[in-house]
């Protein structure tokens, strides 16, 4: 798989207080490539520097220091911004235009012609679950998740190779998410790479091929999702089911998370070697093994140990 977004320190200081002497460090030496085909979750607390990183890709912020490619060109390269979309966090559009309008206006920046800005507008409106209602209406009146659909519509006029969405779920309803997530998934089938900035945990486990953690403006982790949550080796735990064992059997492995459950016990062991004893044990005792299921991270644990000031 080829690299489609190559991050190289890129650091930006935000300049705050009344004569802008102040510094805020938003982005710290941030490292980071991103591979084409995939859907990439960005992740990160708020406040810890996505959509800074997002506008800087998007050349709508310049960075303090440091350099960033996307297909292969340098970001201040224009030429390149017409093979990428994006949707910004909390879309704001000029209040007036209806979302048909929106749509033909974006199109004309890309040099789509009228009739076939027309028939995309449509697909891809109706795609976004835009009601057909809705489309001659003025964005003025539109809610915020109808607004977060055009935004993402927009996003997807001139059919990018790769689309930047900074909080896409942001403000749907449940039904508003689910389209949303298919319509994320239905990116990657046909090709299109998607980078992500979300909170919404789930979505990323449902969607997301490799994630990058941010914490206080640094990469904290970055990996395939499946990896990261795999906490790995001998660290690895399992819960092993047992039955005709009292529980008491099991009390000289060490570290062992002991339960009675019916008439069974529940075990929680520290290590592949300690199922093996669980194993051993309950055979001595003539019982015998129900299940063993190994006890993986779930992203939310990851994502705590990863931005908790803890450490
Ligand atoms: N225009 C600005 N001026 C000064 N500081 C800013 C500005 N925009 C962002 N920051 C600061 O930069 C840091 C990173 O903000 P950023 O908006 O990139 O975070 P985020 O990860 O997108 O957060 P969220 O999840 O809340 O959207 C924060 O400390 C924020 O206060
Ligand atoms: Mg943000």
């Amino acid at each position: 798989m080829e690299t489609i977004v190559e991050i190289n320190n890129l650091s930006k200081d935000y300049e705050t207080g009344f004569w802008r002497k102040k510094k805020t460090r938003a982005l710290d030496d941030l490292t980071l490539t991103v591979k084409s085909g995939q859907i990439f979750g960005f992740l990160g607390g708020n406040g810890a520097g996505k959509t800074t990183t997002i506008k800087i890709l998007m050349s709508l912020l310049f960075p303090s220091s440091g350099t960033a490619k996307i297909l292969g060109r340098d970001i201040s390269d224009s030429n390149m911004h017409s093979s990428i979309g994006y949707c910004p966090e909390n879309p704001y559009f000029y209040d007036y235009l209806t979302a048909s309008e929106l749509m033909n206006y974006f199109g004309e920046l890309f040099g789509i012609e009228a009739a076939k800005r027309k028939e995309r507008a449509a697909e891809l409106l109706t795609k976004v679950g835009l009601a057909e209602k809705d489309w001659n209406k003025q964005l003025r009146k539109f809610s915020k998740g109808m607004l977060q659909r055009v935004g993402l519509a927009q996003s997807l006029i001139n059919d990018p190779q790769i689309v930047f969405l900074d909080e896409p779920m942001s403000g749907l309803d449940p039904m508003g998410r689910r389209e949303i997530r298919e319509l994320i998934a239905g990116l990657r089938e046909k090709g299109t790479t998607v980078f992500m900035s979300t909170h919404i945990l789930s979505d990323v486990e449902a969607l997301c091929d490799e994630v990058a953690i941010l914490r206080n403006g640094k990469l904290a982790a970055t990996g395939n999702l499946e990896d990261l949550l795999a906490s790995g080796g001998e660290n690895q735990s399992f819960e092993v089911n047992v039955k005709g064992v009292l529980p008491d059997a099991f009390n000289s492995i060490a570290g062992t998370r002991i339960t009675a459950k019916g008439s069974g016990v529940s075990l929680e062991v520290l290590s592949e070697a300690d199922v093996e004893k669980v194993l051993q044990i309950t055979g001595n005792a003539g019982g015998r093994l129900i299940s063993v299921q190994s006890i993986k991270q779930s992203l939310e644990e990851l994502f705590v140990e990863k931005t908790s000031d803890r450490d």
